[in-house]
């Protein structure tokens, strides 16, 4: 069987200098060009992009058995977080998964949900007349996570520093879609490299004869070597910061750009909360707080495209065989803004997240954390400290937009503003 038609390109490159031009405008017209099932040639490498809902379900749950994660994003990972869960494959990524898994259960961290309330608080605390949410946001979600996995002892400053590095030297990879070898690795990157270990093994040590009540006593708790554990709680930090702090700066943005939502908003909040701690209010209670997180999530899916997938064996996906060495292409981003199940799909409109709405909706045409076994293990921590954040934001401050250029998304490994966003900022 034939591949799906696609983009042409040019020959050895492919469609690469569509590709570097701009990724989200290329995945977009792939999709509006060739519909469900496209394929085309990338740097070498046949490229299999998949649109609709049915077929991203079959390949990542339905045959989910029958795919890998793609070398390229495997040794992008590697790189700076060994084989954590976010590079691992086969038996090795589910033997791990089902060591960390339980440390992030809904009933886990409900045991952060204070921190997070403090942190946030903090942070509102120490405002002038006016911010920008981008970088607050990614401060605040860093030390949301380094604290939840290290406790008291973050040194912040160069967790932070390195995490920039790590998160810097994964973009560049992505866009010119080279990865080195660990070994290779130069400069800024090895020396953050080099500070991270000898700070993630200081703490492993201490914790040996003292283990606390956070993340890595946790993942120390299960028997994993000393090395897997520093890859976990490094995947998990960097996993589990950049994401959340994307979509909240996000959030803000287009609340900005809709004040008469983000009134509502602090009339909901007012009304459930009152002056209470959101940590201790009932759950499930701010139901408008819940539909704009989702509509924020599906505009501006922080993890815009998920990593590719190889199949193990030749295998039928939409009639058409895909085989060992292809790579399948998932894109939330561009499922997420299909008008066939969105109705006005590129405007923010919380609203839309009715029951039956949802009821309605194919599976995979909304899919912000993923899917089938890698489903992303921080799901239910994301969407607790992203309620909480915003709740205690929506009690303590008034964020109104500024005159300027809106910022435009920028399809890195997550999908941030590509400017800072500055608003001003009024504390009740
Ligand atoms: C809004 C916030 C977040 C979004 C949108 C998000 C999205 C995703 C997606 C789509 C995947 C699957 C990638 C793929 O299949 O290729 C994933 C995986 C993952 N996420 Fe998240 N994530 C978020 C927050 C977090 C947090 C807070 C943590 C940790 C505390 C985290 C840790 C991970 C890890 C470790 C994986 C790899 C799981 C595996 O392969 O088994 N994420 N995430």
């Amino acid at each position: 069987m034939t591949y799906p038609p696609g983009p042409q390109g040019l020959p050895l490159l492919g469609v690469m200098p569509g590709w570097l031009r701009s990724r989200l405008d290329f995945v977009l017209a792939v999709h509006d060009g060739y519909g469900d099932m496209a394929s085309f040639s990338l740097a070498g490498r046949r490229i299999v992009q998949i649109n609709h809902p049915d077929l991203i379900h079959e390949v990542l749950v339905k045959k989910g058995r029958c795919f890998r994660k793609a070398d390229f994003d495997v040794s992008v990972f590697r790189l700076t977080l060994g084989d954590g869960l976010l590079s691992a494959n086969g038996d090795y990524h589910r033997q791990q998964r089902q060591l960390v898994q339980p440390a992030l259960h809904a009933k886990q961290i409900e045991a952060y949900a204070r921190l997070i309330v403090e942190e946030t608080r903090a942070m509102v605390g120490g405002w002038g007349r006016s911010v920008e949410i981008r970088e607050a946001m990614t401060e605040l979600a860093l030390v949301i996570v380094a604290r939840a996995l290290f406790k008291t002892e973050v040194p912040a400053g160069a967790v932070a520093r390195a995490a920039e590095v790590f998160s810097h030297a994964g973009n560049q990879m992505y866009r010119y879609l080279i990865a080195p070898p660990r070994w290779m690795a130069v400069g800024a990157l090895r020396r953050s490299l080099n500070e991270v270990d000898a700070l993630v093994y200081a703490m492993i040590e201490a914790r040996r004869d003292d283990p606390g009540e956070d993340l890595m006593s946790f993942l120390m708790g299960t028997g994993m070597s000393d090395e897997e554990v520093r890859n976990e709680a490094l995947t998990l930090l960097l996993a589990g910061h950049e994401t959340t702090a994307n979509a909240l700066a996000w959030a803000w943005h287009l609340l900005g750009q809709h004040p008469a939502i983000r009134d509502a908003l602090h009339a909901e909040v007012d009304a459930v909360l009152g002056g209470e701690p959101a940590h201790t209010a009932a759950r499930g209670s701010l139901p408008l707080l819940d539909q704009v997180i989702k509509e924020v999530l599906r505009l501006y899916p922080p993890a815009w495209s998920l990593n590719g997938r190889v199949p193990l064996e030749p295998v039928a996906i939409g009639g058409h065989t895909l085989h060992p060495g292809d790579t399948v292409v998932i894109v939330p981003y561009v499922v997420h803004h299909d008008a066939r199940f969105y109705p006005d799909a590129w405007a923010f409109r919380p609203g839309r997240w009715t029951p039956a709405f949802e009821k309605d909706l194919p599976r995979y045409a909304y899919f912000p954390f993923g899917g089938g076994d890698r489903y992303c293990v921080g799901a239910s921590f994301a969407m607790m400290e992203m309620r909480l954040i915003l709740a205690t934001m929506l009690q303590h401050v008034r964020l109104e937009a500024l005159p300027g250029e809106p910022p435009q998304p920028e399809p890195l490994i997550t999908l941030r503003p590509s400017a800072p966003i500055r608003m001003k900022a009024l504390t009740t």
